[in-house]
C-alpha cells in the first residue's frame, strides 16, 4: 500500500513538469502557426506579436477565463465554457487546439456547443503555452503586483 502511494507520488513529480515546462523559444516559432488570427498585444498597446484579429488578443491569456477579451464576439461555446470555469492552463490549452470543437462540446457536456476557432494543433502547444505565459503578465495573473523591475530585466535579457 504504502510503495502504493510513493510511486503514484513520484509519477505525479515526474508527469506534471513534462506536460507543464514548454520551450517557450520553439513555441515563439509555433506560434507562427496561430498569428493568422491571434496577435499578442500588451494593455498599454505594445505589439509583441503581429497577427489578426480574427480571434481574440492572447496577451495574458495563461490563467485567464476563457471567453473574456472585452470586445471581442465569441461564440456562444466557448463563453459558456468560461462561465462554467474554463480557465487557461497548459493542459487545458494543448487540449484545446488539439480539437477546439471537441474540446467545448466535452467540457459544456453540450453536444451542440461548437469553437467558432477553425484550426487544430496535435503538437508543441505545451510550447506555445510557454511562450504566451513568458511574454504575458507575471504569473499566476491579475492579483501579482505589476511593479517586478527584476522579471523584466530577466525577459529584456534575451
Ligand atoms: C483560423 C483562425 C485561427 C487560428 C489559426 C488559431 N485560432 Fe485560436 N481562435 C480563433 C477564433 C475565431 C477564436 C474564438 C473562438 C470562439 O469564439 O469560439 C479563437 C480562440 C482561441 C483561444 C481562446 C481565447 C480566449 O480568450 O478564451 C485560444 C487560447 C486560442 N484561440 C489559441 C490559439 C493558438 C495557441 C493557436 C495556434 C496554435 C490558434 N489559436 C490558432 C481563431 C484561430
Amino acid at each position: 500500500m504504502r510503495t502504493h502511494i510513493l510511486s503514484a507520488i513520484a509519477l505525479m513529480i515526474l508527469a506534471g513538469p513534462a506536460l507543464a515546462q514548454g520551450d517557450a523559444a520553439k513555441g515563439e516559432k509555433e506560434f507562427g502557426k496561430c498569428k493568422a488570427c491571434h496577435a499578442i498585444v500588451a494593455d498599454d498597446g505594445t505589439v509583441i506579436m503581429k497577427g489578426t484579429k480574427t480571434g481574440p488578443n492572447l496577451y495574458g491569456v495563461m490563467g485567464r477565463q476563457a471567453g473574456t477579451v472585452e470586445g471581442f464576439k465569441y461564440g456562444p461555446g466557448l463563453r459558456e465554457a468560461g462561465e462554467m470555469g474554463l480557465v487557461w492552463t497548459t493542459e487545458t490549452l494543448v487540449k484545446y487546439v488539439e480539437d477546439p470543437s471537441k474540446f467545448i462540446k466535452e467540457f459544456t457536456n453540450d453536444d451542440k456547443a461548437k469553437s467558432a476557432m477553425a484550426f487544430k494543433l496535435k503538437k508543441g502547444v505545451e510550447d506555445i503555452a510557454a511562450y504566451l505565459e513568458s511574454v504575458g503578465p507575471a504569473p499566476d495573473g491579475a492579483s501579482a503586483p505589476a511593479d517586478a523591475p527584476a522579471a523584466a530585466d530577466e525577459t529584456a535579457a534575451e
